[in-house]
């Protein structure tokens, strides 16, 4: 086992490394990726309430949401249009898993390639669209492009991030996710003016990013990992030299070798995440997709207009209350990027539970006592509910939603990372289709309790952020188990069995234990 030991004195942090100009434009440019996830998941809550669109696709329920009896609650329950929503994201969880095959084999880069590719169909299609099966497969087609950009884009950055920085550059994916809803839904709010073809452009404006991430993918770079794990050793070498902005890298280039001859030796990733000494990640990296889904954000993102005309609100302030929110998103990312490598993402994470579980209650409770099936509530009361609304989402954009995408990219070793991340980008896939394709539905039986029902989630989640997930702020990648999961009270366990055939990079403990 020798060769795996690795002189954790001299960690990653330690490694001489600039942060550069060009790991800054290559992290921006794929962070486009998360353009093209975020305008997607903005557009479809304000196309889905244009009634052009609706008399097209859904005369069913434009009848029904101008039946003036028509419940509240339900005027918009309607499996189709929560298919049209939700397809997207069934064929992301799809493609998430050719998404991994293909990151590691062919490297981040095509990966990115292929997304925007995919993305671009879609959109055509979309726009394009004389029917609802044409609309239906060009969902598809996005839904194909956001699982190959959201399983190699967190990945992509953080590999090519230094240490010190990687959380907050990692954001940037996130930052870019929320600015691509706030401009879907600025879009949304003149196109909904554009009768009868306004929703074409919505729909059409998508090709924007993608047409941004596949030019700009054909310059940046692909990361050193890949590069080395697919046996280009020395173009990693250049390549990291070239990100780092230093001459001396041998350190890391060392550290980067290590970890590929681990995984080298693994043939089946997917069966080793199954290992004992695996499941530390993959539980931790994967529910936390199912809390960021439960925390019940994509209620506002995809259904906010419809949220908000559901308390009486007119079209148009339903409209832009949501570009209110969509704001309030990008703007609390910010937080994000500049709080989470010093505030660590632990804290984060907590603070934002009570600041979410707080809003959630008071809107359940206002929405209880003052919505009922068929009256409209006071303008004053509605307005209430938008404040307390964008003090969600707030919470949700410095917490909950960028980490659920860079714990994830971070916590996996070399030897199962990709597989792993698929297990996170999928189940957040499967839930984000969850929560789409259920809401209106549970929005006409639950009614106000709703909120209720995501307050309860956002307490278990809260307690687990507390009691089960380590801190893993600053540590180098590849000294993830060592530094972060080998040292929490809960974890550690998983790490003493012989199940652990394959050592991590960095296991000087327990190789010296052996010895
Ligand atoms: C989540 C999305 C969500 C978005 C909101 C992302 O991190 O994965 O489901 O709509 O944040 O900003």
């Amino acid at each position: 086992m020798a060769p795996q030991i690795m002189s954790l004195e001299k960690g990653g942090q330690d490694f001489p490394a600039k942060l550069t100009t060009q790991v800054v434009v290559c992290s921006i440019i794929a962070a486009f990726g998360g353009l093209m996830f975020g305008y997607d998941i903005g557009i479809s809550g304000g196309v889905t309430s244009m009634d052009d669109f609706l008399l097209k696709f859904f005369p069913v329920v434009y009848t029904k949401k101008h039946r003036a009896k028509e419940n509240n609650y339900c005027k918009y329950d309607n499996q189709l249009l929560q298919l049209f929503t939700s397809s997207l994201y069934l064929a992301a969880v799809v493609c998430c898993f050719f998404a991994s095959k293909c990151c590691k084999k062919f490297g981040r880069k095509p990966t990115m390639q292929l997304a925007a590719f995919f993305f671009f169909i879609g959109v055509i299609l979309d726009a394009a669209a004389m029917n609802l099966p044409m609309l239906i497969v060009g969902r598809l087609c996005l839904g194909a492009g956001v699982g190959f950009g959201n399983q190699a884009v967190p990945l992509f950055i953080s590999e090519i991030a230094p240490p010190k920085y990687r959380g907050g550059l990692n954001i940037c994916f996130q930052m870019l996710i929320t600015l691509g809803i706030l401009c879907a839904n600025i879009v949304n709010y003149f196109t909904s003016k554009l009768h009868p073809y306004g929703w074409r452009i919505s729909l059409g404006g998508a090709a924007v990013p993608a047409i941004i991430l596949g030019l700009g993918s054909l310059i940046i770079v692909e990361t050193p990992t890949s590069l080395i794990e697919r046996g280009k050793k020395q173009e990693g070498l250049k390549a990291l030299k070239k990100i780092r902005g230093v001459e001396d890298v041998q350190k890391e280039y060392d550290e980067i070798l290590q970890a590929t001859e681990v995984a080298k030796k693994i043939d089946h990733p997917f069966r080793n995440l199954m290992k004992r000494s695996s499941r530390p990640q993959l539980i931790c990296g994967t529910i936390l997709q199912v809390f960021q889904q439960f925390t019940g954000i994509n209620v506002i993102m995809f259904y906010a207009p419809v949220l908000f005309q559901t308390m009486g609100l007119g079209g148009d302030a339903s409209l832009l209350s949501s570009v209110v929110t969509g704001s309030i998103n990008s703007a609390s990312t910010l937080v994000a990027i500049f709080g989470v490598d010093i505030f660590g993402r632990r804290a984060l994470l907590i603070e934002a539970a009570i600041q979410m579980l707080i809003s959630q209650v008071i809107t359940g409770v206002m929405l209880e006592e003052h919505l009922k099936a068929t009256n409209s509530i006071s303008k004053v009361y509605a307005y209430i509910v938008v404040v307390l609304i964008c003090v969600f989402v707030s919470g949700f954009a410095w917490s909950w939603g960028p980490l659920g995408w860079l714990i994830p990219s971070e916590i996996f070793p070399l030897e199962t990372r990709t597989a792993g991340f698929f297990f996170a980008v999928s189940v957040n896939m499967i839930f984000t289709f969850l929560i789409a394709q259920a809401f209106l539905t549970m929005l006409c039986h639950m009614k106000s309790g709703i909120f209720f029902f995501f307050a309860a989630w956002i307490v278990i989640m809260g307690c687990w952020a507390v009691f089960f997930l380590p801190e893993t702020k600053g540590i180098p990648i590849d000294e993830m188990n060592e530094r972060a999961w080998k040292k929490h009270w809960f974890w550690k366990k998983y790490f003493n069995s012989d199940d652990e055939a394959i050592k991590p990079v960095g296991d000087k403990a327990s190789t010296e234990e052996k010895a």
